[in-house]
């Protein structure tokens, strides 16, 4: 940063990147960049063709408390209330995990598996934001889903995502502890999930952005890691039609003990796929 007062669009960037180094914030840059796109109602892209541009005193303030937060390490999802998932934006706030990109691994093997069924009826357990239950809706209009959460408040995330997606008349969303809520007869053609799974140790580790703003009932799976994979799995054998699929996201070392527990459960053809890291991050089984 030169040492005159910052005055245009690039100047207060680079002193918010500088700022952001200096708290230890990832990706200083990009969030510099997300936080005025978002304070100005624009894309990135077009911050770099106004960088000369000055910023209004309001602007400059508002600025400042945007940053102010992010040096706290608060993710800028929730700062900005969205984040992308599979090429639609969902609104995001404390009370829901922030969608992750390896997640979007189970929305296309969820498409591929259910090839040319055009009226796939679809189980998400623990649907947080809503963002695999409304992805399948907006991907295919035939299809209808159930869409389960314990937690009140990420059933009304999902319910707004939902509504901002037009899946409402095909989405029933229902609070429930794990399958509770579904009557015994209830079958799906595919069911996916993105359970709680990190291990008591792992918690200890996880970045600040993370334990001290995300939910920990969206995260945290018990000391082992499985204490909610490992009902899930007995459970959703249940509502899972003869010939259906059901995807799961674990975490990078469980496969051994989820295929395991797979196995238990009476699932056929089991098995792990990697994520694009090449970890093995789903578990597809089938009945
Ligand atoms: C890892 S988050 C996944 C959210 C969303 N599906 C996603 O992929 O971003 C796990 C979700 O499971 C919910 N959950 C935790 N325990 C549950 C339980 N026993 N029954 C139902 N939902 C549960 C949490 O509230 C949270 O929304």
């Amino acid at each position: 940063m030169n040492d005159a007062a910052p005055h245009t669009l690039l100047d207060y960037l680079l002193k918010a990147t500088d700022y952001f180094k200096s708290r230890d914030v990832e990706s200083p840059r990009l969030c510099a960049e997300l936080l005025l796109a978002h304070l100005l109602d624009t894309t990135r892209i077009d911050i770099y063709l106004r960088f000369e541009e000055p910023l209004s005193a309001a602007t400059i303030d508002a600025y400042r408390e945007l940053i102010r937060r992010r040096g706290k390490h608060e993710p800028v999802a929730y700062i900005i209330g969205k984040r992308e998932f599979y090429g639609r934006d969902f609104l995001v706030n404390k009370d829901v995990l922030i969608p992750r990109p390896e997640t979007e691994h189970l929305v296309e093997a969820g498409l591929a598996g259910m090839g040319d069924n055009h009226s796939a009826r679809v189980l998400d357990v623990g649907t947080g934001s809503g963002i695999l239950a409304c992805t399948f809706l907006a991907e295919r209009e035939g299809w209808s889903a159930v869409a389960l959460d314990i937690s009140e408040q990420a059933l009304a995330v999902a319910s707004e995502n939902a509504t901002q997606l037009n899946v409402t008349d095909r989405i029933d969303l229902r609070q429930s502890d794990l399958c509770a809520a579904l009557d015994e007869k209830e079958k799906f053609n595919l069911i996916v999930s993105n359970p709680p799974y990190i291990r008591k140790d792992e918690w200890d580790l996880l970045p600040h952005d993370v334990s001290d703003y995300e939910p920990r009932l969206a995260l945290y799976g018990g000391e082992g890691g499985l204490e909610v994979l490992r009902p899930l799995l007995a459970q959703a054998t249940r509502h899972l039609e003869t010939g259906g699929l059901f995807l799961c996201e674990i975490g990078e070392e469980q496969g051994e003990a989820v295929s395991e527990l797979a196995r238990e459960s009476g699932y056929t053809s089991i098995s792990l796929e990697n994520d694009y890291a090449g970890k093995p991050r789903m578990l597809r089984v089938g009945l």
